[in-house]
């Protein structure tokens, strides 16, 4: 373990902040810390966890997924997996999500206590016998893996050591903020255990205050956007994929330096459809929540829930706040 001092420095939430959000968080989240530098917030739990995170040893031949949430982290990590584990691509129909790419921020999001844990947790006692619950077991099972690692986080580039950039290759997944809005919306109401209060509005209002955890949106966003053109990083917009997912696989093949012939990336685009993830979902649930994780998987859901004065809020708010990047998303 490095003594460096963390880059960070956590601040918790008081319980006048908390008592005044409209989101009544899952258990996990309860407790909330706000980050220095960048005012991101994330779950108490992460305190614990930042070093450890902060230690992890990116290696080459590793690729992260780093997403917002909502804008197609489960999608992409599928897409690697699929594509850096070609030869083993039936095991798509028999394995779990999780048993296949780490989701780092599993380990403190939800409690280790949750049944929605059991069979990794029964993953994570065979694989690194003697290994504590409470220090991450994704955190654990992917520094035991020697294999090829597929690792999803939204935690910002700046939780990590250098390793991350200068070792492992990163996909940087953008989704538009009204339907990354809409789905994080859909996802919160639909988790067992969180209250949105105020419906959909209160949803987007917190969204554009930067209440939400992983917040701010947009400092997010800058972080990988500036470094787009860095060898180790690939920005891709989901609505390029939804709009030519060939197109996109092709783009990452070149990255990853894989050299898939176009018959294989077309059984990679057919088995990461959103059909057949939501089929296999239907057996192995990604997730406790009511309905599919796989919720509809399209742009532009915004237009069916805001109204056109919340539109026109959240059009100012993106056109300020992404006026000196010189980004365009699609809305449609
Ligand atoms: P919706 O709620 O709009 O349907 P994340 O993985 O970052 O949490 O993102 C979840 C969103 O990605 C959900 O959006 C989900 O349906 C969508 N998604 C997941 N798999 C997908 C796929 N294969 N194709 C298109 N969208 C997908």
């Amino acid at each position: 373990m490095s003594s460096q001092e963390l880059p960070t420095k956590f601040e918790e939430l008081s319980e006048e902040e908390l008592s005044k959000m409209t989101i009544r968080r899952a258990t996990g989240e309860k407790r909330l810390v706000r980050c220095t530098p960048g005012g991101i917030l994330l779950p108490y739990a992460f305190v614990k966890l930042a070093r450890g995170f902060h230690d992890f040893q990116f290696r080459s031949g590793d690729v992260v997924v780093s997403t917002f949430p909502k804008s197609g982290t489960v999608w992409m990590g599928e897409i690697l997996w699929a594509m850096t584990h070609f030869d083993r691509l039936a095991a798509m129909d028999t394995s779990a999500i999780n048993g296949r790419s780490y989701f780092f921020d599993l380990d403190f999001l939800h409690p280790s206590s949750s049944s929605d844990y059991s069979p990794l947790i029964a993953a994570f006692q065979e694989k690194c016998p003697g290994g504590q619950v409470d220090e991450g077991i994704m955190l654990q099972l992917a520094n035991a893996d020697e294999g090829r690692r597929v690792i999803k986080t939204h935690l910002q580039f700046s939780f990590f050591n250098d390793s991350l950039l200068s070792k492992s290759k990163v996909v940087y997944v953008a989704r538009n903020p009204k339907d990354a809005c809409v789905s994080l919306h859909y996802f919160l109401s639909q988790k067992l255990d969180t209250v949105v209060e105020g419906g959909f509005p209160a949803t987007a209002e917190t969204f554009m205050k930067n209440g939400m955890t992983f917040a701010p949106y947009w400092g997010h966003l800058q972080q990988a956007w500036k470094l787009k053109d860095h060898p180790n990083v690939h920005f891709v917009f989901y609505e390029d994929l939804k709009a030519d997912v060939m197109a996109e696989l092709g783009k990452l093949n070149g990255f990853l330096g894989l050299d898939l012939k176009e018959d294989q990336l077309e059984k990679v685009a057919e088995a990461t459809s959103f059909e057949n993830m939501r089929k296999r979902d239907l057996e192995k649930p990604l997730t406790k929540m009511e309905g599919s994780f796989f919720r509809k998987g399209v742009v532009g859901d915004w237009k069916n829930l805001a109204t056109p004065e919340l539109d026109a809020q959240m059009d100012r708010w993106i056109a300020e706040n992404s006026k000196d990047m010189g980004i365009q998303f699609r809305y449609s």
